[in-house]
Parts: structure tokens; sequence; C-alpha cells
């Protein structure tokens, strides 16, 4: 494995797009949207700058990781000689569909085709194509040069052999991957989701406040972030569509999204990228303020 296509050139491409060009990979970041892959390479070398201050990669390390990436808006160009191809659309069934008919017809036949998708079934993509064998899933958590997992996703028809080299090319991204097998919400998501829907409940049951409920989760079980400021950091519509995603799946009402999170959503309140959902982001995420709405 040598190139690696990136489709989508959001928080979650670039992040993936940055770690496989720090380790050495060549990376194709493709993105229909020219000026959404400009903002992706400064977010990339904004993050690059971060760890040199840290100490954890040298200049000439920033250096070379950026000269790795290549960005591309047209599909064909980015994935043709692609030996991997990393998909981190928009989380949408229907688009992610349409783009895995794209690849199929033009990568290369023995590419893998891996999605990033957090929720939506690897075995439904996989049908799309003619290569369900070499479909899989990719999950990377964000930010994603920081955190040390990379959920690996067997489809129904994803083989032995694809999934052992994904396990290995994780592992030298200096990742912990794990093998789950492809049911709704896989490992992460179907326990994270529904905690995150739980702390939602127990703000519109008015049990406690915003900074309540976030303290209790932080302090008492040493989370790095209360469940409503990770939703707020992950994305207020991703959280209610993992949670349809689990709903419909498993037909259990335990996973019915709770209708403050239902509210907040269709009013544009989507957290950090909307600047607001239960913080205001007026001054930026490190000094987030509980929203006016419930501030008590
Ligand atoms: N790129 C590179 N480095 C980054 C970074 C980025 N995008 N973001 C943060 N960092 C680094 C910082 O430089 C810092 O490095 P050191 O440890 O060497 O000092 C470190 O990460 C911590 O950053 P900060 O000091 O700025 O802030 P923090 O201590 O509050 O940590 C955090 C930030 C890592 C995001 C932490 O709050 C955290 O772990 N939060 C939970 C994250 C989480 O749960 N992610 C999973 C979300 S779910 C998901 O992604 C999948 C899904 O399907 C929904």
């Amino acid at each position: 494995m040598k190139l690696i296509a990136v489709i989508g050139s959001g928080t979650m491409g670039n992040g993936i797009a940055h770690t496989f060009a720090q380790f050495g990979y060549q990376v194709n970041l493709v993105d229909i949207n020219n000026e959404a892959l400009e903002r992706a390479l400064g977010t990339i070398s904004k993050n690059l700058d971060r760890q040199v201050a840290k100490g954890a990669i040298s200049e000439t390390d920033k250096t070379n990781t950026l000269k790795n990436i290549n960005s591309f808006t047209d599909t064909k160009a980015g994935v043709e000689a692609a030996d991997l191809v990393v998909e981190a659309a928009t989380e949408n069934l229907e688009l992610k569909l349409k783009i895995f008919k794209d690849l199929d017809t033009f990568a290369k036949p023995g590419a893998i085709l891996a999605s990033n998708t957090s929720s939506i079934s690897i075995t439904k993509i996989a049908s799309v194509t003619n290569r369900g064998d070499k479909v899989i899933g990719m999950h990377f958590m964000n930010p994603v040069p920081v955190m040390k997992l990379v959920e690996v996703i067997r489809g129904y028809a994803t083989s032995d052999e694809t999934t052992a080299l994904v396990m290995e090319l994780s592992g030298k991204l200096a990742k912990e991957p794990v093998e789950v097998n492809d049911y709704p919400g896989f490992v992460a998501n179907r326990i994270l989701m529904p905690m995150i829907n739980e702390a939602i409940y127990t703000l519109y049951e008015n049990v406690a406040g915003v900074a309540e409920i976030d303290t209790v989760m932080k302090l008492g079980m040493a989370h790095p972030m209360g469940p409503l400021q990770l939703a707020d950091f992950i994305g207020l519509d991703v959280c209610l569509a993992i949670l349809k995603v689990l709903h419909d799946g498993f037909g259990n009402p335990k996973y019915a999204p709770c209708p403050l999170l239902v509210n907040m959503v269709i009013a544009g309140n989507k957290g950090i990228k909307s600047g607001e959902g239960f913080y205001n982001y007026a001054n930026g995420p490190k000094d987030a303020k509980v929203a006016a709405k419930f501030a008590k």
C-alpha cells in the first residue's frame, strides 16, 4: 500500500489524510469543492504546527507530511492509481452509495474501498459494488491524529485478506485497530450514542443542567469531555443520524432520539460547527459557555 485516496476533506477526511501522510504514505485528497480542499490543507498545516510545538514531530516531518498530500476535485483522477480509497464524505446513505458506485468504476480492480462511516451498513455500501470482498469499514475517531482507535468493520462479504491488510495498515499508523462485525452502530456508536442520548434526556427532564451533567461524567467517570460537550464536538446532526440508524436497525425504542435533540437539529443548533449546541462557541471551543437557552 503506497497511494491512499481520501474522499471528502471535512474534519474526518483531513484528519485521515494528515495521519496517512505523516506516516509516509502518498495521499490524494479528493473533494468536489476546491475551497474545502484549501481549508483542509490549512487545517492540516495548523494541526501539524501543534504537533511540532509539542515536540511530537519535527519541522522536517511537517514539510514532508504536507508534500505527501495532493488535492483533486476530480474523483476519477484522484482514485484511479490508489491502492486504498478511504471515503469520509457526509454521513448520508444515498450519497455514500453513489460514491461507492463511482469508486468501483474508477479505482483499479485490486484496490480496497473503505468507508469511515460511523454507522451506515458496510454490507449495504458493498452491495452497490462488484467487489464486496474488498469493501470494509475503517472508522477513525476525531481528532484523527490524536485518537488511537481504528474500528475495522467487516461487512457480510469482506474477505479475511482485506481485513488482515486493513488491520496491518492501521497498525502502521500507530493506531490500535479493533475488528468488529457489521451491525447497527458497530461497537463504538452502539455504546456511545445511547450514553449521549441519555445525557440529553437527563437535561430534557431537568434532572440537572448542562454544566452539571458534563461535570458529573468528567470528574466522576474520568471522561475527557462531558457527553453534552462531546455531542457538540461530534455534531448534533451526526448524533441524531446515528441514533436513527440504531433505532431503525434494531427496532428497539431504547434508541429513540430525545425530542430535545431533534428540535435542536431542526433549529440549526448543531454544536461547534454551527456556533451553538448545548454550549455557545462565539469565543471559540476553548471558551465555550453554556448556551443562553440552558443557562440557569
Ligand atoms: N491534530 C493534532 N493534534 C491535536 C489535534 C488535532 N486535530 N487536536 C488536539 N491535538 C493534540 C494537542 O496538541 C494535545 O497534544 P498533547 O497531548 O501532546 O499535549 C492533545 O491533542 C490534547 O489537546 P488540547 O490540549 O488542545 O485539548 P484537550 O486536552 O482538551 O484534548 C481532545 C482535546 C483530545 C479532543 C480531548 O478533549 C478528548 O479526548 N476528547 C474526547 C474525544 C473523543 O471522544 N473523540 C471521539 C469522538 S466520536 C468519533 O469520532 C466517532 C463517531 O463516530 C461519532
